[in-house]
């Protein structure tokens, strides 16, 4: 299919006969963002400039093969390759991955046991047998965020056991990792964001700034998706650092020094979050200066799909784009958060009662206004259309929005809906939602 041959100049020339017929519009450009998506990133035009860019892609890449048969060989490039892949199937996180292969490399076992074998070394060596280790649940907003940030009623379900966090005492600098998200950091006294001034927080909390720990967390949830990561993260560590330290302390505490890590990450959250955290269990929430948490009874696991945005919901942005907006029209925003209020108290009663048709109906009404307050993006409307077209009674985005995730209730079309969304491109969690189970 390809002729290389060296002209006159001595410049080197390329040829390729492919035939070949793309579109760039309708066909699987509309139902699937991932293709349209590659379209707006080439800049295509029309479909002849399509296949020209195919065509050039394809004679580079006959390029770069021919290049490898007669250069090295490809054995050597591709040995790598696959060793990457056995050592990111095996689980291996980012900051783990070049240790693995080089490991399984030396090895001469380029196989899956062997790095599985290396990964539980090296695990092993970051969080040994005296490691401390304590749990907490991710959440998820069925109605009520924002406006709960005005004392308005929000219910929440929690995701039980979606953090982790073993601790140990060490003599070094304090560290921290998280391996799903391929986080490293050092934590000193200065550092003042993320994760390691949480860190800062806790051990102040429990007057032990002078000791060290090598902090080893993993989460389910991803980052900045709207599903209360960073509570978690901070009520996992206060429970295994406290328990390290040999504090009983309980839950009330636990929750309190998590809102105050919360403070350090969003500036004025409702303290949902970190309270669906700590007590693992589904609850209508309300913050008016001190808490009224009415815990719900759920006689069996809710039928939800959560699906990921493309985008990261930055918390701390978003609630104070609203802020800002509230400022400026007080009066329209407190009716809005007022009707957010009744949507919530309602949809507490019809969870309850398995009413899903009805709580489908208040998460669509809730989206809406949502989108009325300007924390939807295009993607997430996407999303949601997606899930409603495939038989979700009702789909919202859930945390703070401008990017994060959505959630969809499916009685019965569970399946269909995250087949839909993730054929879509979408990721979906797939992680037990609710039942109340507790965190160890
Ligand atoms: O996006 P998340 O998981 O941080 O949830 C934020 C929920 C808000 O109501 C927007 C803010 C809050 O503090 O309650």
């Amino acid at each position: 299919l390809t002729k290389w041959t060296v002209d006159d100049d001595g410049n080197l020339l390329g040829e390729i006969s492919v035939p070949l017929k793309p579109g760039v519009v309708g066909g699987t450009l509309s139902t699937n963002p991932a293709a349209a998506l590659g379209l707006e990133i080439c800049g295509a035009r029309s479909a002849r400039e399509l296949a020209e860019l195919m065509a050039a892609v394809g004679l580079a890449q006959n390029f770069a093969a021919l290049r490898a048969l007669a250069g090295s060989g490809i054995q050597k490039g591709h040995m790598h390759l696959h060793a990457r892949s056995l050592a990111t199937n095996a689980g291996a996180a980012e900051y783990q991955l070049d240790e693995v292969v080089a490991r399984l490399l030396a090895s001469g076992d380029v196989k899956a046991w062997k790095a599985e074998e290396i990964l539980k070394d090296l695990s092993g060596s970051e969080v040994n047998d005296d490691a401390v280790t304590a749990t907490a649940a991710g959440k998820i907003i069925l109605l009520g965020e924002h406006a709960v940030v005005y004392g308005r009623h929000a219910l929440a379900i929690p995701i039980p056991n979606a953090v982790r966090a073993a601790v140990r005492p060490c003599d070094n600098t304090t560290t921290v990792s998280i391996k799903e998200w391929g986080l490293r950091a050092e934590v000193t006294a200065a550092s003042s964001d993320g994760v390691a001034a949480a860190i800062n927080r806790i051990l102040d909390e429990l007057d032990a700034r002078d000791t060290r720990f090598a902090i080893d967390v993993s989460s389910c949830l991803p980052m900045g998706m709207g599903l209360g990561s960073s509570a978690a993260i901070a009520v996992a560590i206060t429970r295994a650092v406290a328990r390290s330290l040999g504090q009983d302390i309980d839950d009330e505490r636990v929750n309190e020094i998590a809102y105050a890590c919360e403070k350090l990450a969003h500036g004025t959250p409702s303290g949902v979050d970190n309270t669906l955290s700590c007590f693992s269990k589904a609850m209508l929430f309300q913050n008016r200066g001190s808490l009224h948490i009415q815990p719900l009874q759920l006689a069996e696991e809710i039928p939800l799909v959560v699906a990921f945005s493309r985008q990261a919901g930055p918390t701390q942005e978003q609630v104070a784009g609203v802020r800002a907006r509230y400022e400026l029209d007080t009066v329209r925003y407190e009716a809005l958060f007022d009707q957010i209020d009744d949507l919530s108290l309602a949809g507490a009663s019809a969870l309850q009662a398995r009413r899903y048709d009805e709580l489908g109906r208040l998460m669509n009404v809730c989206h809406g206004l949502l989108n009325a307050i300007e924390v939807s993006t295009p993607d997430l409307e996407n999303i949601v259309a997606i899930a409603r077209d495939h038989g979700a009674v009702g789909a919202k985005l859930t945390g703070a929005g401008g990017g994060g995730s959505v959630v969809a209730l499916c009685p019965g079309t569970e399946d269909a809906v995250r087949t839909a969304l993730e054929r879509s491109g979408y990721q979906t969690l797939r992680t037990q939602t609710a039942g109340g189970c507790a965190n160890e």
